[in-house]
């Protein structure tokens, strides 16, 4: 099938790298208009001008930056229907490893960023030209349902967004009808988040089997199987879908959770 975001326009945070790339890619495969952001200036115009999208620099704890960017998206293309709060950051420290510093870090690139986003498009969805309408889509992770006992902060980020998706939901149903929210939980997904924490060990192949391990499935997801999920929830097939969780995890939380557990390794 093809077309199944004619006429839309998307905006995709931390579209330079990783998941959101592949939400650029086939968000604008299916029709799409895309405006993708990112701190990383040179791989996110290669991906504007793969995909025919729009590169715009943002950092997304920064609320100002959320509301230019808002009015950018409103000058040039008067609507927002799907706006993908993808950016984010790992965080690998346990709760007694863990500074304040780095705690206030992790919640402010992995959930202040999404309550802007949440925030600013909503506004925006609620003018679109024929009504309020649109589709937020929040990446948590599969961290949002586990104890992860070196990522305290990050699971902990990850466990807000989850919720906080459901608050943002249950609101825009009930004053907006039309205007959904959703968060998508992967496992272990092969993306450049893994590469600094794969550079530190000396076996990186022993490494990245742990991580394919983490699965029952025995292997890591692609980023593409992460923007497929997002897809279809962006699409107008998912029509009445909103406040869920869509774990794709390759089976790792339905098997009971923490198994071969790598300590050394990435980000989950
Ligand atoms: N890869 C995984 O295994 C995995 C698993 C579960 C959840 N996730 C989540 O998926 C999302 C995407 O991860 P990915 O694996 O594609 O990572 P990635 O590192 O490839 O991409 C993340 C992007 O976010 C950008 N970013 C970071 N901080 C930013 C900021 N303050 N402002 C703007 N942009 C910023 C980075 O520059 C980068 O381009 C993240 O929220 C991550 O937590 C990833």
């Amino acid at each position: 099938m093809t077309g199944r975001l004619q006429g839309k326009v998307a905006i995709v945070t931390g579209g330079a790298s990783g998941i959101g790339a592949a939400c650029c890619r086939r968000f604008s495969e299916e029709g799409a208009q895309v405006v993708l952001t990112d701190l990383q200036e040179e791989l996110g115009q290669q991906v504007a001008a793969e995909t025919g999208g729009w590169f715009m620099r943002q950092d997304v704890t920064d609320e100002v930056g959320w509301e230019s960017i808002m009015a950018q998206v409103r000058e040039r293309h008067g609507r927002l229907d799907i706006l993908v709060n993808n950016a984010g950051m790992t965080s690998r420290y346990s709760i007694e490893d863990l500074t304040l510093d780095a705690w206030n870090q992790a919640m402010a690139v992995n959930v202040t960023s999404v309550m802007l986003g949440c925030k600013h498009a909503i506004r925006m969805m609620k003018t679109n030209p024929g009504g309020p309408s649109g589709s937020i889509i929040n990446l948590a992770s599969i961290a949002a349902y586990l104890g992860m006992p070196d990522a305290a902060a990050y699971s902990a980020s990850k466990g807000a967004v989850r919720l906080l998706t459901k608050s943002v939901a249950v609101h825009c149903a009930q004053q907006y009808g039309k205007i959904r929210c959703n968060s998508i939980h992967p496992g272990a997904v092969d993306t450049p988040i893994h590469q600094s924490r794969l550079s530190q060990v000396a076996d990186q192949e022993a490494a990245r089997a742990g991580l394919n391990r983490l699965q029952p499935m025995g292997r890591m997801a692609t980023a593409t199987e992460m923007a497929n999920c997002a897809l279809f929830l962006a699409s107008d097939e998912a029509s009445f879908v909103t406040g869920s969780e869509l774990l794709a995890d390759g089976g790792w939380l339905a098997e009971g959770g923490i198994r071969n557990l790598p300590q050394t390794v990435g980000n989950r």
